[in-house]
């Protein structure tokens, strides 16, 4: 799978409740985008501290159209980059390059699907919807969020899916509590044989585990801190069991963001288990410990 790094041009940004919905001309990564797959993108300006490039999962790549490929994306404010993006104006040019990480896998055969985000994690989830649909496979949703504001998405996923059950943390919109608490129900009333979920990492391991108890197979799409995005500095491993069932530190922006639930160890999350491949091993005589991209070495003050 191909990757591009590109000048975008931002056409349009609009407020979606909490959130900010960006558009770019982008041309060639909506062409090769598949769901699942995120941008990284340049934040702060040429003249900028802010050295490392934020990661966004797309939400929408539209290879063709009355522009040449555009990428959308959602943004939370989170801090300093995430502030900046949300108020960037359109005609700004942006450094962008994508798309990265593995795709969701989509199942061999139509079966039914639920497709659980929690907050802009939801965003990836409606390129994944209209290629599950495009497998004849039926789709609903859970969305939840804090409050109404942080559920993205939920009109676009009531024209479009079998059902939406909508949860909030505060009752705002929905069932007052967590996507979490909801599952079981969904699972029995949907019949769901496959489950697909991305927001913040302890819902992600809760999704996974109700997903177990049901033999339901589960892929969550993470969202670990990158520094780099394309695979160069390990600021992103997480431990994942392999096929062999031997635990890897595994970079979840290349081998990721997209794992099977059941391979994450996620006890072990932010941690090197002393069961891991290498964990713990001395160095072969001669190999030096790889050098931090100097981007990562930069003095205290100097913001990543
Ligand atoms: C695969 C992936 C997909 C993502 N998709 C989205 C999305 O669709 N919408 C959205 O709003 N956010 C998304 N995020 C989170 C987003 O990348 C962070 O919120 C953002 O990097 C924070 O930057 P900041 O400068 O605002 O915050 P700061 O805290 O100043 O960030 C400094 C550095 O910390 C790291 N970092 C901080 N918070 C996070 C976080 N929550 N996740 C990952 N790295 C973090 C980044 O490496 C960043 O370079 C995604 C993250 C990943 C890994
Ligand atoms: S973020 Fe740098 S290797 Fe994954």
């Amino acid at each position: 799978m191909g990757v591009v790094q590109v000048t975008g041009e931002l056409i349009a940004t609009r407020r979606a409740g909490a959130y900010q919905h960006l558009t770019f001309v982008a041309p060639g990564i909506a062409e090769l985008a598949r769901p699942g797959q995120f941008v990284a993108v340049s934040v702060g300006g040429p003249a900028s501290a802010l050295l490392l490039p934020r990661t966004f999962a797309l939400y929408r790549a539209i290879p063709t159209g009355a522009y040449t490929g555009t990428v959308h994306f959602v943004v939370g404010v989170h801090g300093r980059g995430t502030e900046w993006l949300a108020a960037v104006r359109p005609g700004e040019p942006l450094d962008l390059v994508g798309p990265l990480g593995t795709p969701f896998r989509l199942p061999g055969s139509p079966v039914g699907c639920l497709l659980v985000g929690g907050g802009y994690g939801s965003a990836p989830l409606f390129g994944l919807a209209e290629a599950l649909r495009a497998r004849e496979c039926r789709v609903d949703f859970v969305l939840g969020g804090g409050s109404a504001d942080r559920v993205f998405g939920e009109p676009e996923a009531k024209r479009t899916a079998g059902s939406v059950t909508v949860t909030t943390d505060d009752g705002s919109a929905g069932i007052r509590g967590t996507v979490v608490d909801v599952l079981p129900d969904e699972l029995e009333r949907t019949g769901a044989l496959a489950v697909y979920a991305c927001g913040p990492m302890p819902m992600l391991r809760a999704v996974g585990a109700v997903a177990a108890s049901y033999e339901v197979p589960c892929q969550v799409a993470v969202e670990e801190s990158m520094a780099c995005g394309i695979g160069v500095c390990m600021t992103c491993v997480l431990p994942i069991v392999g096929d062999d069932g031997v635990t890897r530190m595994t970079r979840s922006c290349l081998e990721g963001p997209v794992f099977p639930a059941e391979r994450v160890r996620w006890d072990d999350v932010g941690r090197v288990p002393p069961d891991a491949l290498g964990a713990g091993e001395p160095a072969a005589s001669g190999d030096a410990a790889p050098a931090a991209p100097a981007e990562l070495t930069a003095p205290a003050g100097v913001d990543g």
